[in-house]
């Protein structure tokens, strides 16, 4: 890459991908590209049905997509299993004995998964969830710690039509109830524990405990990961290895409908519960396949290496579908970026030569804070591409990681795009587009992504405002899992027949997308999405909360932290040992990753005179200590200085 000139800010220094890194890229220019995303958008049925051709069907569409807002059907009448794409199809050709996951363990055990290993590993599990009685379109819960056996069990369910849905293995026994509810699974695979920090993480109590307050669970796969004490209940849980012993490695997969429903996953929204997104296989696997090509440029020879967990979107389209789908060898690892210490990621790419690496804004902050000694003597030569997502990257970040991680040397890719939309959606092309620290860029091929004000205008350059599609793309999600309405309410009641993404964003004068953040109650912690009603309603769910409002402050490491402002019942007194017993409430219900940075306890909440809490006030006042706003709504003033007070004194 070259740089304008020494004397321009880095804000606004411009990084052209280098003649070497470009020679070899599938795009190689911008005017390829240009030309490439002109044709794509104008005739999206001709460029994705190139790309879908790509793939394993065993019954090819009639037509490529169907449409009519929101409902979109893409390669309509085909017929495909999705993980003939990404196993067999390897499986039985030159990249049989490639490794397709090469795996390390928190503890140090390393293991190396073929492509034809892993695909005798699917089979058999097909076989045992189809012994268990699992059937087609069956609903399956997988709790796994991050273990080749988490990609195994969702790709099994999608070998045998059924649809998983990945709970991550940080979140509470109450996380998984909600969800095991909502989606009426009826099976749960799961470990007795996995590593994280040195210590065990108790995966099957977790299991255990939602399930003695359901009984729609047939059974229970449970995989010996850590070998810790776990109970296991007669007729209904089973060893995973036990199953495993008895069933053979033959599965002839069947074909599903293009439109067959291949997993559904949880995400917070601005209200109520998490909304189980609904992904269906023929469309979210060319988008998952299609990105993995262009904008992460892989090569049969490239190791690549996602650092997200199985159970967010990343990891189930840029560890799991995408990836594998591409026959890429990936590295995957179980435990967290500082153990022992710092310099964990940064052993592993030198060992295993990663070549393409993809993580998060907040993990770099992480080991930006921890100091460069954890980089420094390490061998990261191999590295030719590195990528971002999850959230906006400040420019430090970005620096840091293009300077100390990639030499510079490899173009950063920032991708943006949502568990809703499946697949990448804004990002530049590593050999063809000039980035800029701090924004993703240009939209993907097919994707006409737009930036209106509130009358549905285009904004001028530089302009906040709503960041749209307006045009449908094959890996969008279909629908929100059992709920229509609030599917068609949160994305596409806006605009007329465009997608909402909930995220503001400006467009330079090159046409540069810049992701401001989202607009709805929803943080992003440390690249998490959380919605503020969550963390609300856990904390009311304390016999000691009588209201709550959580609002997000910026927060140099982790992006967001999670503010909580209490007002405690008649009776109950405002100490300490209640604010860390509330914080670990939240943590209990939800999940580690939500509990509260701050909990203040508050006399009153401010709210207006039909009684909603107006938290752009305790916005304001978190990040300025004052309010400068306007307050006309404000049932009862005097509600602001107690605030202040409360804030100051703690
Ligand atoms: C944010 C994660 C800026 C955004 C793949 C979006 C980003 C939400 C970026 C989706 C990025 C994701 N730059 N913001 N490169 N990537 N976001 O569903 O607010 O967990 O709406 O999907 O993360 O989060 P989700």
């Amino acid at each position: 890459m070259s740089k304008k000139s020494v004397n321009t800010p880095f804000e606004e220094q411009v990084f052209k991908p280098s003649k070497d890194f470009a020679k070899n890229a599938r795009v190689s220019s911008m005017a390829q590209y240009n030309r490439m995303w002109k044709e794509s958008v104008e005739q999206p049925a001709k460029f994705w049905a190139s790309e879908a051709k790509e793939l394993e069907w065993q019954k090819p569409w009639s037509k490529v997509l169907d449409w009519k807002a929101p409902d979109a059907k893409w390669f309509v009448g085909g017929k495909l299993n999705v993980t003939e794409s990404c196993l067999d199809r390897h499986a039985r050709g030159p990249r049989r004995n490639k490794a397709a996951i090469i795996f390390e363990g928190e503890p140090g055990d390393k293991q190396v998964l073929t492509y034809a290993q892993l695909h005798r590993e699917v089979c058999k599990f097909t076989n045992v969830l189809i012994a268990r009685g699992v059937k087609a379109k069956d609903r399956v819960l997988i709790y796994m710690p991050m273990i080749p056996q988490a990609a195994i069990a969702m790709l099994a369910c999608a070998r045998l039509g059924a649809v998983h849905s990945v709970v991550f293995g940080g979140f509470s026994a109450e996380s998984i109830l909600d969800r095991l509810e909502d989606c009426g699974a009826t099976h749960v695979i799961t470990a007795d524990g996995g590593w994280r920090r040195g210590k065990t993480v108790a995966l099957k109590d977790n299991v255990d405990e939602a399930l003695s307050r359901t009984k729609i669970v047939k059974s229970v796969i449970v995989y010996k990961r850590t070998g810790q004490d776990v109970k296991m209940k007669k007729g209904r849980d089973f060893w995973w290895d036990e199953l495993a012993a008895e069933a053979s490695a033959k599965h002839e997969a069947k074909a599903f409908d293009s439109e067959h429903p291949l997993f559904i996953l949880y995400t917070s929204g601005s209200t109520g519960k998490p909304k189980g997104i609904l992904h269906t296989s023929g469309g979210y696997l060319t988008g998952t396949y299609t990105t993995c090509k262009y904008i992460f440029d892989m090569q049969d020879e490239d190791v690549y290496w996602c650092t997200a967990d199985v159970g967010w979107i990343t990891g189930h389209s840029y560890i799991v579908y995408g990836p594998l789908a591409m026959g890429a060898t990936q590295v995957m690892y179980e435990g967290a970026p500082n153990y022992p210490d710092f310099s964990r990621f940064w052993q592993m790419i030198e060992e295993y030569g990663v070549s393409i690496f993809y993580t998060a804004p907040t993990a770099i902050r992480a080991f930006i804070k921890a100091g460069d000694s954890f980089v420094d003597g390490h061998d990261l030569s191999s590295l030719r591409l590195l990528g971002s997502v999850g959230e906006p990257i400040n420019p430090e970040a970005w620096r840091w990681y293009y300077e100390k991680i990639g030499g510079s040397r490899c173009p950063i890719v920032d991708t943006w795009w949502q568990t809703e939309t499946g697949a990448i959606m804004i990002s530049p092309l590593p050999g063809a587009t000039p980035t800029i620290a701090g924004t993703a860029t240009l939209p993907f091929f097919g994707v006409d992504a737009a930036i209106l004000d509130d009358a549905g205008n285009e904004c001028k350059a530089n302009e906040a405002g709503r960041l749209v599609i307006r045009k449908p793309w094959p890996s969008m999600t279909r629908t929100i899992y059992g709920d229509k309405a609030r599917f068609k309410k949160t994305y596409w009641a806006d605009y007329d027949g465009l997608y909402t993404a909930g995220d503001s964003a400006r467009r330079d004068k090159k046409g540069n997308f810049w992701i401001v953040g989202r607009l709805d109650d929803v943080l992003n912690v440390s690249g998490h999405r959380l919605g503020t009603a969550e963390v609300e309603s856990a904390l009311v769910s304390h016999p000691s909360v009588a209201e709550a409002a959580v609002i997000g402050r910026p927060d140099d490491l982790k992006g967001q932290a999670v503010v909580c402002f209490v007002t405690v019942k008649g009776g109950i007194k405002s100490t300490p040992a209640l604010q860390k017993e509330l914080r670990d409430h939240v943590g209990k219900v939800i999940g580690a990753i939500a509990k509260p940075d701050n909990v203040y306890f508050a006399p009153a909440l401010p709210k207006t005179r039909s009684g909603k809490i107006i938290r752009r006030l305790l916005k304001e006042l978190v990040s300025t200590g004052e309010v400068s706003g306007n307050t006309t709504t404000l049932e009862d003033h005097s509600v602001i200085e107690q605030l202040k007070k409360t804030i100051a004194d703690s």
